[in-house]
Parts: structure tokens; C-alpha cells; sequence
């Protein structure tokens, strides 16, 4: 297939661009550079440096066998300070993928949801079938896609799937994770262990889990790479079909920067610190439906393996 894939020099979205390729698929990138790299574009993909709101006709006009829609605003901290940037930069511009996609007769979707659309859980593991309350912006602006995809698929006959990605880690060789402000437990306890930062905050040790604290479904972004493979075979017109990504395995806040230290060898000085505003307790993926429907098993689970890929990516770009 001809496929354009959106926020492509990103993180997951360079991991995705690079397994698509490896598929056998033409892959064209459309990614503004704004938190993305443009040396994260796999070799032999073609990069436009533009922004969807203003290349996006252009470049559907070529003609496409489907969209990878990972260009997004992905930051809770930030979405709660600056909503507009949210509102306009995450469902503004999907609109005008999807009337683009709609002029341009592109007939698949895959777009990159996220668990932030549950919210605070009533049960875990979480199914699609869980009541969607985010309690962030960015959690809203990803659901009021999902609901605009919904809609486009039913009146236009779009084959549309939604991914909702719990906590994605790891790396692929070298596509990892690069952000200018990081936020994420994993990069930022292996800056620690890299000697770019001195120590680890833990938001809380009182969560009502085991070793009191947060416990997360850290799935390994090239299983999640799979499943978008899958996603774009199984799309079928005229439905829109919602998949949750992850593990199905919690590990706790402890149990990361122990795998961590264990990994890198470093000490990883930890504090306790506060809890940090909007954090749920427990966030753990049922992919029950994911396995049923797209055949789809994640198949890097061990913690100590998706954290010894995240590291030899961080060594790789001290090296760089
Ligand atoms: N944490 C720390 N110290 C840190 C950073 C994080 O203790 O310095 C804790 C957090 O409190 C949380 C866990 O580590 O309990 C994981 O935090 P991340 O920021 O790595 O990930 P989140 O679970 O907050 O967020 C992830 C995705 C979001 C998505 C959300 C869905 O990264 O994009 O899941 O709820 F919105």
C-alpha cells in the first residue's frame, strides 16, 4: 500500500514508519518538525516538512491507500495549562485530515488514541467497553476524534481503526524516544542512569497498589508498531473499530527503576516526591479484543528487555 504517515519523525510514529517500510509498504512522511526529528525518518521515506493544516490536500492529492495519524499534541501537563493548544492543534487539524482524506477518496485510517480517553478506571484491567471520562485535555481532544471518526466512517464509508496506547516504551534500534521536554517515567530514569540528571522523583509512594506506587502497562512500541500493521489489513469500510494497546502486565513505579538499575548497573538515586496532579492509581490495558479481532499478541513483555532497548538507544545518542 501507499500509505502517509502523519507525526512520522516522532517517536512512535518513526518506529511505525520503519516496520511499514520493512513490510514492503511506500511509506511518505508528513511531519512539521515541531517535537519530532527529521534523522528519525527511515531510510528511503520521503519527508515533507509542512504541517497538516497546510500541505495536507496537497500532498493526499498524490493519491494514498491509507493515512497513519500520529501528528498530535501529547503532553497532560501542557493540555491542562494551554487547552487551546489542544482543541486546535489535535482536533482542529484531524477535521481537516478527514475532510481531506473525505475529497481525496483515501479510504483507511489508523489513528493513534490513547488510554487517556478512560480516565480515572471503575475496573482494571480496562476493556474498550469502559465508560471514556478523561480528566485532561488531552484525553478529551483524542476522544472527540475518536467520536469524529465514528461519524465520517458511518456517512462516508471510511475504514477507520483507533489504537489506545497505554504506556509505550522501548525502542527499535534507532528509533527511540527523543523529546524536548521529557515527561515520561522510563527516559527520564535512564537520563539519570546516563548522568544528564542527578535523580528520580516518585509521584507518591501512598497509591493504594502494592508498594504504593502507580502501577502502568508499559508496552513495548514495536509490539504497538505490529498492531498497526494489523489494524491497517483488518480496516474494514464503513466501521470505525477501537482497539486498546498494552500488556495486560502492571508494573509499579518501584519496579521500573529497580529494572532500571538492574539494566544500567547505576545506583538511580529515587525520592519521594508528591503525587502528581490527575495520575490514576492502576492503568492496565485488557488487549482482549486487540487478540481476538486483529490476531495481535504483544511479544516483548519482559520489563528488563523493553528497558535494556530503551537504553541501548539512549547510550546510542550519547554517542551520536
Ligand atoms: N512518574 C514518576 N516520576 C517521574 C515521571 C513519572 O513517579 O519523573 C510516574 C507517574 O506518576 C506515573 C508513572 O510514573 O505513575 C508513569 O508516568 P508517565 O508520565 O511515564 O506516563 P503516564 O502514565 O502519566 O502517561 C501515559 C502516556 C500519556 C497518556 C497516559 C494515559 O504517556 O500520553 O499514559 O493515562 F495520556
Amino acid at each position: 500500500m501507499k500509505l502517509l504517515v502523519t507525526g512520522g519523525a516522532g517517536y512512535v510514529g518513526s518506529v511505525c514508519a520503519a516496520r511499514l517500510v520493512e513490510s514492503g509498504h511506500e511509506v511518505v512522511v508528513l511531519d512539521d518538525l515541531s517535537t519530532g526529528h527529521a534523522d528519525a525518518v527511515p531510510d528511503g521515506v520521503r519527508l515533507v516538512e509542512a504541517g497538516i493544516d497546510d500541505a495536507i490536500g496537497e500532498v493526499l492529492a498524490e493519491g494514498f491507500d491509507g493515512v497513519l495519524h500520529f501528528a498530535a499534541k501529547s503532553l497532560v501537563g501542557e493540555s491542562m495549562q494551554d487547552p487551546a493548544k489542544y482543541w486546535q492543534g489535535n482536533v482542529v487539524t484531524s477535521l481537516r485530515l478527514l475532510d481531506a482524506m473525505r475529497a481525496h477518496g483515501t479510504p483507511r485510517l489508523v489513528f493513534s488514541s490513547t488510554a487517556a480517553t478512560y480516565g480515572e478506571p471503575e475496573q482494571v484491567p480496562i476493556a474498550e467497553t469502559a465508560p471514556t471520562r478523561p480528566t485532561n485535555p488531552y484525553g478529551a481532544t483524542k476522544l472527540a476524534i475518536d467520536h469524529a471518526i465514528t461519524s465520517y466512517a458511518a456517512a462516508h464509508g471510511l475504514a477507520a481503526v483507533s489504537l489506545r496506547y497505554f504506556n509505550v516504551a522501548g525502542a527499535y534500534g534507532r528509533f527511540g524516544e527523543r523529546h524536548g521536554v521529557e515527561t515520561h517515567l522510563i527516559p527520564i530514569v535512564l537520563q539519570v542512569a546516563s548522568g544528564r540528571r542527578e535523580r528520580v522523583q516518585v509521584y507518591g509512594d501512598d497509591w493504594p497498589t502494592d508498594d504504593g506506587t502507580c502501577v502502568r502497562d508499559y508496552i513495548h512500541v514495536v509490539d504497538l508498531a505490529d498492531a498497526h500493521l494489523r489494524a491497517l489489513a483488518h480496516a474494514t469500510t464503513g466501521e470505525h473499530r477501537v482497539y486498546n494497546l498494552g500488556n495486560g502486565l502492571g508494573f509499579s513505579v518501584k519496579q521500573v527503576i529497580d529494572a532500571c538499575r538492574e539494566v544500567t548497573g547505576h545506583p538511580i538515586p529515587a525520592d519521594v516526591a508528591p503525587r502528581r496532579a490527575g495520575d490514576p492509581a492502576v492503568l492496565v490495558a485488557s488487549s482482549e479484543k486487540a487478540r481476538t479481532e486483529l490476531g495481535w499478541k504483544p511479544e516483548r513483555v519482559d520489563l528488563a528487555g523493553i528497558v535494556r532497548d530503551a537504553w541501548d538507544f539512549t547510550r546510542s545518542q550519547q554517542g551520536a
